[in-house]
């Protein structure tokens, strides 16, 4: 297939409003991913006419032309200033998810289409420019871009509806559809703040409505913006979906989650090192929360007393060594919510819980040794009547009276 380059992606993701000059002059958020040149087309004969994704008022049967149940998607990016990822006047890439219309979500949809070698998987499609964008812009802090990307497939891009293989043009080779997820990235968030006059800054801050009206002034909707403490760090921006996520029109939309920040005195620090060498594996930073930053998705992890890791938990807050859930975490460091795909997560009468019936209680990251721990009133002990394994899992006490102690860690996904 023909290897036609990506100027719009990165146009977006370099440079100024002025150096952008006429050919972006229509650009309108409305038409975000459809203005995004691909290297490989893909096409889904779904159209865009069709009902829109959480705004349908009749059952839809194809759900390969209408994203459900996961028809909330948000893409989220990174401003990771400490350690610095990524070129220092663009965000990064975190990932592009599914979520339910309420906000729920599921993961990790079809293992039997999970991959494990992006590089090769998007090199072979003829997909290189959008390789090269991604090892620019899809970074991981800890310099492991493929497994960040595997994970990142195999966790929220195998859930979705308009992605199975059977809505694939016949005779499409295998992975096809990962290839198609890979294509629709975009991030113009740095452009968006330069256009308002606001750049990262070793000493300026600023107010959340600042930062969301000006955000709203360039896209005509509402980010989620994420801090760590004080830090700027994440964003997510939501949308609604016609047709297929191959070749349909994202809808941008209103965030339905607040932001989580503080509403004033909010940084947003400069990159320190410069662009990070993509392919660079020298001496990682430990943790992909990174110490001191509050990651909005994430896995948690259980440490026994010896140090190691055992398990972690699941969607209803039991503690466990199969499958982790993933974790959606909102407020900053020292407050902050959890939700689950099963609802909110709480602490009843030292019990931690996630479900439909939970209060929502406020919890606390503390970072030692490297990680970042989940805090519960005050203490990171947690401990449980005995050590899971196989099917078998235990409820999770917040305090250390039960006879199994342990920390948990939050690893940002
Ligand atoms: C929207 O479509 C989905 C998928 O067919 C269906 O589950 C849902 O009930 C529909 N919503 C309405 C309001 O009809």
């Amino acid at each position: 297939m023909p290897g036609l380059t990506l100027p719009l992606m990165t146009g977006f993701a370099l440079l100024g409003s002025s150096a952008l000059g006429s050919p972006l002059s229509g650009f309108s958020p409305l038409n975000l991913f459809d203005a995004l040149a691909r290297d490989v087309s893909i096409s889904s004969s779904c159209g865009v006419s069709g009902q829109t994704s959480c705004h349908n008022t009749s059952a839809v049967s194809n759900l390969c032309c209408f994203e459900a149940p996961g028809g909330l998607l948000l893409q989220t990016q990174f401003w990771d200033s400490e350690p610095s990822t990524g070129p220092t006047d663009s965000w990064t890439i975190h990932g592009l998810w599914p979520d339910n219309c309420d906000g729920t979500f599921t993961e990790n949809c079809d293992p039997s289409r999970n991959q494990n070698d992006i590089t090769s998987l998007l090199q072979d499609a003829g997909a290189g420019s959008t390789l090269d964008f991604m090892n620019e812009f899809w970074v991981d802090i800890n310099g492991q871009n493929e497994q960040f990307w595997a994970h990142e497939w195999n966790t929220h891009g195998t859930c979705y509806s308009t992605l199975r293989p059977s809505c694939l043009p016949s005779g499409s080779a295998d992975g096809t559809e990962a290839v198609a997820f890979f294509e629709t990235v975009t991030l113009p968030t740095y452009t968006w703040l330069q256009n308002q006059g606001i750049t990262p800054s070793s000493s300026k801050t600023f107010t959340l409505s600042e930062l969301e009206d000006a955000l709203q002034q360039e896209a005509g909707v509402k980010p989620a913006l994420t801090c760590s403490g004080s830090n700027l760090n994440a964003i997510s921006w939501y949308f609604n979906l016609k047709g297929s996520v191959i070749d349909g029109k994202f809808v941008a939309i209103d965030s339905p989650e607040a932001s989580g920040c503080p509403s004033s005195g909010i940084k947003y620090p400069l990159k320190s090192g410069g662009g990070s060498s993509p392919t660079s594996t020298s001496s990682p930073p430990t943790n992909t929360g990174t110490p001191g930053s509050l990651p909005s998705k994430a896995t948690i992890h259980a440490i026994t007393s010896t140090g190691s890791t055992t398990g972690g938990l699941l969607s209803l807050g039991t503690w466990s060594t199969q499958t982790l859930a993933t974790y959606t975490l909102s407020g900053t460091e020292s407050s902050l919510t959890l939700t689950s795909s099963k609802g909110k997560c709480g602490v009843s009468s030292g019990k931690f819980a996630c479900g439909s019936g939970v209060t929502s209680t406020t919890f606390e990251a503390v970072s030692s040794g490297g990680k970042l721990l989940l805090s519960s009133g005050g203490s990171t002990d947690f401990s449980s009547e005995g050590v899971p394994s196989g099917s078998t899992v235990f409820d999770v006490f917040t305090d250390s009276s039960h006879s199994q102690k342990y920390t948990l860690s939050i690893v940002g996904s």
